[in-house]
């Protein structure tokens, strides 16, 4: 959620610092800060607002001091403020500390070190660790590294840490357990950050740390007990460019035919008509061994598991459904030995799916992860599974990994039927129909300006219903979802036989209803809604690849025809748009919604 960038080496720190925070500030956005090691003491700048505020407040690029630690922070503990923004200090302004993830006992923390006499001067759970670590430190620790690990012996929760030392400014030392730390090895500098997003201008050789391990690093390079060796990234900076368009959500949602294309590259089988997806370590007898299959995720990643619960129903014939991971690990859970359990996220960090997969692990759950970000949290801990290649997901609302996502789906879903009862006949045209899906959705796409159209006609609603029925329900969910993230109109999705058993009631001249179409068979069904819709009074946005009979809707937004199966991919196309028009007409903050954070890393 917050964003840590740090750098030791020959250059000045406070430029490289405040360009990787400008990376990361889509994952949290409320204050920023820095410090800086030089002559023997902490330069410190921090500031309530965004990174510019702070790149303004810092002044000069080229300020001495080669090491320095920096922090982008969305707001858990204490009200975003200047001196709730990190780094936080020791009292002899010694010891600095930029902390993602939550402290459980810091109350307690705090309570014991204002009892022995320190001043506390912000109301964090992340300003107990630079008092711990110097602590550590008068109490003899031999090095920065021991110091930072006798302070977390007694800290409960979850950090990933830079600690920064005025005294010793050559070394860095990180930590983490349950937020994200990589490490970037240049060529006489070392970076650390929350998110490769900071370092692959700099480097893409990158270490992912593993919760509970700690790291030196200094300018020649990083010690560490347990690290892993560093792997290489596939990503650019380039990717974190806008490259011609007003915003990453634009750009994003324009990725998706490019994204699809990698989703479904050498994962399509023509000769047996499937899917190939070795990711999965499932050999035939496995994958027919499958009873039935459980998708785990939060927020969109959930609505996609619905889809991809759907398709597994319908294509494999084994029961499945898609459950919020949020609830799972709460609930006690039946883990089954026979049922393949899905952890679907874009980040690869998000902290309830995450804590799902691990408490399944527990119980001797079988589960694979289908996430975007390679080296993230949740890939790691599932070990096997399909990753997206989406590509850098910048803006906090999801789109290209979402239609990934459900793609990727639609391959499992192909293969576990193609293990069972699924035709030859039918596999060759749903592999046919992916094919063709990525130019589908480019066609979807070039309706931008007619959904532009209907946007500014409908954008100062109070409220608007989304309604869908079976292929159309998990689309309506997402297309109600992205509205609200991005433009705050309320909207709330509904299966559409339920509108008349409640919500009806709601509904009138200001109450926009989108009802998604898909052309098949309960095609007659979702006519009758929208006549209901209509005789009430209520505008109707039909998003449809069917033909309507005339007058029905009050605005129809069209998409291709393909395969009926992959319809809740293309029908989500113009729901996206649509929420994006809605956020540009209302000139909302389209890639960085208030109160919210691209990765969900706390509880
Ligand atoms: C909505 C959105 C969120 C995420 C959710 C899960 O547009 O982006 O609902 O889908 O926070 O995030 P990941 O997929 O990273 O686990």
């Amino acid at each position: 959620m917050c964003g840590i960038v740090g750098y030791v080496g020959a250059r000045p720190a406070t430029k490289i610092l405040v360009d990787g925070l400008a990376r990361l500030e889509y994952r949290g956005y409320d204050s920023a800060g820095l410090a800086v090691a030089h002559r023997k003491a902490l330069r410190t700048t921090r500031s309530v607002g965004r990174v510019d505020d702070l790149r303004a407040a810092v002044g000069e690029d080229d300020a001495p001091g080669r090491t320095g630690i920096a922090h982008t922070r969305w707001a858990t503990h204490g009200e975003p403020s200047e001196r709730n923004a990190h780094p936080h200090t020791d009292a002899a302004g010694r010891i600095a500390v930029v902390h993602n993830g939550i402290l459980e006992n810091a109350d307690e923390l705090r309570a014991k070190l204002v009892a022995d006499g320190v001043t506390l001067r912000s109301d964090t759970d992340t300003e107990v660790l630079p008092h711990l670590v110097a602590r550590a430190l008068d109490g003899g620790a031999s090095t920065l590294e021991d110091a930072v690990r006798e302070a977390l012996r007694v800290v409960e929760g979850t950090y990933g840490l830079v600690v920064l030392d005025a005294r010793n400014p050559d070394e860095l030392v990180v930590a983490r357990n349950g937020s994200p730390i990589v490490l970037g090895l240049g060529d006489g500098e070392m970076f650390v950050a929350s998110d490769v997003a900071a370092l692959v201008r700099h480097t893409r050789q990158v270490v992912f740390l593993a919760d509970g391990e700690l790291a030196t690093l200094t300018a020649a390079g990083y010690e560490g007990s347990r690290l892993g060796p560093p792997t290489t990234v596939d990503v650019d900076d380039a990717d974190y460019e806008l490259d011609g368009h007003p915003d990453f959500l634009s750009k994003e949602i324009h990725e998706q035919p490019a994204a699809l294309r990698r989703v479904l590259a050498g994962r399509l089988d023509t000769r047996f008509a499937t899917a190939r997806l070795d990711g999965l370590r499932l050999d035939p007898r496995e994958l027919r061994g499958i009873r039935r299959v459980t998708f785990l995720g939060c927020g969109s990643a959930l609505y996609a598991g619905q889809i991809g619960a759907g398709l597994v129903e319908e294509l494999a014939r084994i029961p499945a459904d898609a459950e919020q991971a949020s609830e799972f690990r709460y609930r006690n859970p039946l883990v089954d030995p026979e049922t393949l359990y899905v952890a679907v996220s874009q980040s690869g960090e998000t902290i309830d799916t995450l804590a799902a997969v691990e408490e399944l692990q527990r119980k001797g759950g079988r589960v694979v992860g289908v996430v975007n970000v390679i080296g993230s949290a949740i890939a790691r801990q599932c070990g096997a599974g399909m990753f997206l290649h989406a590509g850098p997901e910048v803006s906090v609302a999801s789109t290209k990994a979402f239609s990934s996502m459900a793609t990727s789906f639609t391959l499992l879903a192909l293969l576990l039927g193609r293990v069972r009862d699924l035709s030859a006949a039918h596999g060759t045209r749903l592999v046919e129909g992916l094919r063709r899906l990525p130019d589908a959705v480019e066609t979807a796409l070039q309706s931008s300006d007619a959904v532009a159209e209907v946007a500014r006609r409908y954008a100062d609603a109070r409220s608007m219903f989304y309604l869908g029925r079976v292929r159309g329900a998990a689309v309506a969910r997402e297309g109600a979802q992205k509205l609200k993230e991005i433009s705050y109109v309320h909207a709330e999705a509904y299966a559409a036989a339920e509108l008349k058993h409640g919500p009806l009631a709601l509904v009138d001249a200001q109450m926009p209803c989108v009802v998604v179409v898909p052309d098949d068979e309960l095609l007659a069904k979702n006519i009758s809604t929208i006549e209901q819709i209509r005789a009430r009074g209520g505008p109707v946005i039909a998003v449809t690849n069917a033909e309507l009979p005339d007058g029905l809707a009050d605005a129809v937004l069209r998409v291709p025809r393909l395969e009926p199966e992959l319809d809740p991919i293309i029908l989500g196309i113009p729901l996206q748009m649509l929420a994006y028009h809605c956020a540009a007409v209302l000139g909302r903050d389209i890639d960085k919604p208030r109160n919210l954070a691209k990765s969900v890393t706390v509880e």
